[in-house]
């Protein structure tokens, strides 16, 4: 009898011994209105918040390591339980899970690459965002700065509304919390069309390197992922351009949905991203605008020395100013330099087809990164970029090198097609070259520079160099899986919030299954009783379709060139050379080497033949598209401090609008 007690007391005792202190962390994304709490051992615990909306909870540990969170409203009761099965280890405590969402880790690979990047690309304070996380943002606005941002993005005669709200900022990673003030600003100008806006944090106390967070809303794009697909393909050939995660975002009592994370080319970026050092020498960065199809064009032609004739062409705004470029007498005094440089250029060089021309430019402009990006642009069909609109790109004065290059931005108009606008022909799809010819931007820096074989032939070597290591459906596929396997448990969380926001714009229902299928190989038909946007085709049915057909355009120039390789990229070199040689040297190599010389090295590249009859039923399908609603539409401008452009265009029937503005971004 005794000795039954004493065991019964020996094991009560080990019970309390071995009875740990457990701690969870778990990110709220169920809104204001709910908290969270701790299911274990059939017992809840109700979760605090210190830095909302991130909830812990201490407990001592049972018998069981299972557990799961659950939603409570402000009475304390459960309203709903996750279905998933969490198991307690001794990392839970460092990590901050999220509420009905899987902890795991994504192993996001980067792209293979093409070319070595041209420039560092980063510095210590100032990384790339990694691409295996999604972080969590929870803005406490001034409620009627706030509101007045939500309820009116556009002020007067549709003109941006450019007020800002001041809030407190928490932004949570998977293990980091950081607390910021700072003010909210909307960005863009189409996408605040949208119900679902797109935001720009600017903090007072940089996180990550970091003074701007722009989260951008990616609401007319069914995989969530071209943006980030398109920019990693500009980095995988070594043009410099932002890197991006993605973010869930609250703000105030709203849960507007997942975003994506991106850089703002200015100071911060381009010392790092550029120059490879915080506090390098930046020079003078212009951002540029065009509005079509009726203009102006940031067309890069000289406009004389007045700075005016740049700054109220509505095509220009001196983002970043150079206080220590003592050359410059005014803000356009760069700008006016480059394009007075490109005139004289093409006037000296107009008919020499001679590696002097080619060396000439060279000497003020960085050819070779332009040329990669005008290869990317054309593979990926940028609706909205340089080569078809002369927009989303800045132009960098670089002053250590003491050259212009210009920088891509913002690629959500990519892998989207012609999108059934005339101003591309009806082969544009096979069609790698000329195929921006006839959007209705005024192409003189474009074509100046391609009217120089030598040029062309570089091109074609890049996009061959491209197409034989990315630009595939073998390239490509392993990102674009692994991406939506990041992504997949918040695409229908953030599909349904469109209709708990209670602004207005247009609206997109896309569903977990068009997800599915625009990232593989299907399109998302119009569906106007639904959407604003329809996607005509699938990421990987883009991929394979004008990967292949460009391959046949690259193949009839230059014959069958394998890939050359790529060394491996070491980070630390601040300077990497690009593999293959720029314009210059290959030169020598006038003519274009021999078709099919070599066989077994590039027989195991798998490209498959594009089929022609998905391009043609795929025409039928979208000219039958006619949505019924009435719309609004603008186009990208921009409101200089002295002059205000505007244009606004407001038809009935979206086949009535003008062609170039069936496509909303
Ligand atoms: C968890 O997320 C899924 C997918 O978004 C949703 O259908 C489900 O209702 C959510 N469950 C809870 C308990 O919040
Ligand atoms: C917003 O914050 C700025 C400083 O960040 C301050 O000057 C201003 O008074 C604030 N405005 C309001 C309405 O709180
Ligand atoms: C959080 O994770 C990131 C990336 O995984 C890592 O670089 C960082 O050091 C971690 N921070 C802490 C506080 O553990
Ligand atoms: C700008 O010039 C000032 C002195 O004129 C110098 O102290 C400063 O370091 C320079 N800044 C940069 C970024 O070169
Ligand atoms: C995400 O939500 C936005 C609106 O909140 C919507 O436009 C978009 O279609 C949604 N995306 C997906 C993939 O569900
Ligand atoms: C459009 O969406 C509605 C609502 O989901 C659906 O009932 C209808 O069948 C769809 N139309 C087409 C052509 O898919």
């Amino acid at each position: 009898m005794k000795l039954l007690y004493i065991n019964l007391f020996l094991l009560t005792l080990t019970a309390i011994v071995y009875a740990d202190v457990w701690k969870f962390n778990v990110v709220s994304i169920l809104g204001t209105a709910y908290d969270v709490g701790l299911k274990y051992e059939n017992k809840v615990t109700k979760m605090t918040s210190e830095v909302y909306p991130l909830y812990t909870v201490t407990i001592r540990s049972g018998s069981t390591t299972e557990y799961h969170y659950v939603a409570m409203d402000k009475s304390g009761n459960v309203v709903a339980e996750e279905k998933i099965k969490r198991v307690y280890n001794s990392n839970t405590p460092n990590i901050n899970e999220v509420y009905n969402r899987t902890t795991k880790t994504v192993n996001v690979p980067s792209l293979p690459r093409a070319f070595n990047p041209i420039y560092p690309g980063g510095s210590a304070k100032y990384q790339d965002f990694p691409r295996n996380q999604i972080y969590n943002l929870y803005a406490s606005c001034n409620d009627d700065q706030y509101d007045d941002l939500k309820y009116s993005p556009f002020g007067e005669g549709k003109t941006k509304n450019e007020n800002f709200a001041n809030c407190t900022i928490n932004l949570i990673t998977p293990n980091e919390t950081y607390q910021r003030t700072g003010a909210l600003y909307l960005v863009g100008y189409n996408s605040r069309l949208y119900k679902k806006l797109s935001w720009k944090f600017k903090l007072d106390k940089k996180i990550f390197g970091r003074k701007t967070i722009k989260v951008r809303a990616l609401a007319s794009d069914p995989t969530l992922m071209r943006d980030k697909l398109a920019s990693e393909l500009f980095r995988s050939a070594g043009v410099p351009t932002y890197s991006g995660t993605y973010i869930r975002v609250m703000i105030n009592d709203d849960v507007w949905g997942l975003y994506n994370i991106v850089d703002t080319v200015g100071g911060n970026w381009l010392a790092s991203v550029i120059h490879g050092n915080d506090d390098a020498h930046v020079g003078y960065n212009y951002k540029i605008y065009s509005s079509v199809p009726n203009g102006p064009f940031a067309s890069l032609r000289y406009l004389g020395e007045d700075p005016d004739s740049y700054e109220y062409s509505g095509s220009y705004e001196a983002d970043e100013v150079d206080k220590n470029d003592t050359q410059a007498p005014n803000e356009f005094y760069r700008l006016a330099r480059f394009t007075k440089m490109f005139e004289d250029w093409t006037k000296t060089y107009k008919n020499d087809q001679s590696q002097n021309a080619v060396t000439a430019l060279e000497k003020f402009f960085d050819l070779e990164s332009f040329l990669r990006q005008l290869v990317i642009e054309s593979l990926t069909f940028a609706y909205d970029n340089f080569w078809a609109q002369l927009g989303n790109s800045a132009i960098y004065y670089n002053p250590e090198k003491n050259k212009y290059q210009i920088i891509p931005y913002d690629f959500d108009g990519t892998f989207f097609g012609s999108c059934d606008s005339p101003y591309y022909a009806s082969d544009y799809i096979t069609d790698c070259i000329s195929w921006a010819d006839n959007t209705a931007v005024d192409k003189y820096f474009v074509n100046n520079i391609m009217r120089h074989e030598l040029i062309v032939t570089r091109y074609q070597q890049i996009m061959n160099q491209i197409i034989k290591t990315v630009f595939n459906v073998d390239g490509v596929s392993a990102f674009i899986d692994a991406v939506s396997n990041l992504i997949r448990e918040d695409v229908s969380w953030n599909f349904s919030l469109i209709d708990t926001l209670d602004n207005s714009g247009y609206e997109n229902h896309f569903t977990l299954k068009n997800f599915e299928d625009n990232t593989n190989f299907k399109m998302v038909e119009y569906n106007g009783s639904i959407n604003y946007n329809d996607a005509n085709y699938g990421l990987k049915q883009w991929v394979q379709l004008r990967g292949g057909y460009c391959k046949n355009y690259v193949e009839s120039e230059l014959g069958s060139v394998p890939a050359a390789p790529v060394n491996p990229v070491n980070p630390v070199n601040p300077e990497p050379t690009p593999e293959v040689a720029p314009v210059q040297p290959t030169t020598t190599v006038a003519a274009p080497p021999p078709v099919v010389t070599t066989k077994p090295t590039t027989t195991t590249t798998v490209i498959v033949a594009p089929k022609p009859t998905t391009v043609t039923s795929k025409v039928t399908i979208s000219k039958k598209v006619i949505p019924i609603k009435s719309t609004t539409t603008t186009h990208r401008i921009r409101n200089t401090r002295k002059v205000t452009i505007k244009k606004v265009v407001s038809r009935t029937k979206y086949a009535a609008r003008p062609p170039e503005l069936n496509r909303t971004f």
